[in-house]
C-alpha cells in the first residue's frame, strides 16, 4: 500500500523541498539504542567501581565494550543527522524554546563522542596496560600517541582525563534528566506530537504543526 505523503517525506509538489512530520525510522532506531546503551554504562560506571576481582575486570571488559559501541553508533547518528533534516519543531514553540532545544541537542551529539573517547584516553594511558575485549570478542587497541608517552605523563593525561570523565557523565546525567522533562513537558502539557514522532508505534495526536 502507498504511505500517505508526510510519511514519505514529501510534502507537497514537485518543487517543494522535503518535509517530514516525524522522525525517519533509522533516527528513531539510533535514538533509543544509544540512549539504552548511554544509560546502561552510566549506570554500569557507577556500579564496577564497587565489584571486585573477576566481577570487576568483567565489568570494566562491558562498559569499555558498550561505551565503544556508543562511540561507533553516534559517529553513524551525526553522519545520518548531517544529511537529513529533522521534522520542523511545533509551531507554537518560541524562539527562546527552538534555541534551547537546538542547543541541548548539539551538546549531546559533544558528549556522545567526549566521553567514550575520554574513557579511551585512559585505558590508553592506565600504567596497568588492560587489553580491551569488545564483547569478549573484537580486540579494541589502545590510541597509540597516548600509550606511547612517557611513564610521568601518561600519568598526568590518566589522571586529568579521568577526573574529566566523570564530570563528563554528571553532565550528560543532569542533561538526559533536562531533555526527558522538555519530551514529558511537550506531551502531557503542551500536548503536541513531539514525544510521539521520536516514538515509533505511539499515534501522533496532532497532525498539522509546524
Ligand atoms: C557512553 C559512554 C560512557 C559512559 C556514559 C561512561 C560513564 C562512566 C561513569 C559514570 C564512570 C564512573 C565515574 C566515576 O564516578 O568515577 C566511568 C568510569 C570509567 N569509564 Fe566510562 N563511560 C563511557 C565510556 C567509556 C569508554 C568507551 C571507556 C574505555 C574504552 C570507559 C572507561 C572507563 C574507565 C576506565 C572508568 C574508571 C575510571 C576510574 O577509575 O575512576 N568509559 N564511566
Ligand atoms: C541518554 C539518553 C538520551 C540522549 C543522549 C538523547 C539525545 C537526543 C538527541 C541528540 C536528540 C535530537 C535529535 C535531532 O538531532 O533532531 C533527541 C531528540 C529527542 N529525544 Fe532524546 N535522548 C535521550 C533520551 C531520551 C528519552 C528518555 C526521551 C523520552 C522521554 C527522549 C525523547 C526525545 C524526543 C521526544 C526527541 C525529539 C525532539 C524534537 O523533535 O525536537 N530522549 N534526543
Amino acid at each position: 500500500m502507498k504511505k500517505p505523503p508526510e510519511e514519505r517525506g514529501i510534502s507537497g509538489g514537485e518543487a517543494t523541498p522535503v518535509v517530514r512530520s516525524r522522525y525517519a525510522s533509522v533516527a528513531i532506531a539510533l535514538h533509543w539504542l544509544i540512549a539504552v546503551a548511554i544509560l546502561t554504562n552510566l549506570w554500569l560506571g557507577w556500579c564496577m567501581g564497587h565489584a571486585e576481582g573477576m566481577d570487576q575486570f568483567r565489568l570494566f571488559q562491558l562498559h569499555k565494550s558498550v561505551g565503544i559501541t556508543v562511540l561507533l553508533l553516534a559517529i553513524v547518528r551525526i553522519a545520518w543527522r548531517l544529511s537529513h533534516r529533522p521534522p520542523p519543531y511545533p509551531a507554537g514553540m518560541t524562539p527562546f524554546e527552538r534555541r534551547a532545544a537546538g542547543g541541548l541537542h548539539a551538546l549531546f551529539y559533544l558528549l556522545m563522542l567526549a566521553l567514550p573517547l575520554s574513557g579511551w584516553v585512559i585505558v590508553s594511558a592506565s600504567a596497568y596496560n588492560l587489553p580491551t575485549l569488545l564483547f569478549g570478542a573484537v580486540p579494541w587497541p589502545h590510541i597509540a600517541p597516548v600509550h606511547d608517552l612517557p611513564a610521568a605523563s601518561r600519568q598526568l593525561v590518566e589522571d586529568r582525563t579521568r577526573t574529566a570523565h566523570m564530570w563528563l557523565a554528571w553532565l550528560f546525567l543532569a542533561l538526559i534528566a533536562l531533555h526527558v522533562a522538555a519530551a514529558l513537558k511537550h506531551h502531557f502539557h503542551d500536548r503536541d506530537d513531539v514525544l510521539a514522532r521520536m516514538l515509533p508505534r505511539l499515534r501522533r495526536r496532532a497532525r498539522n504543526q509546524g
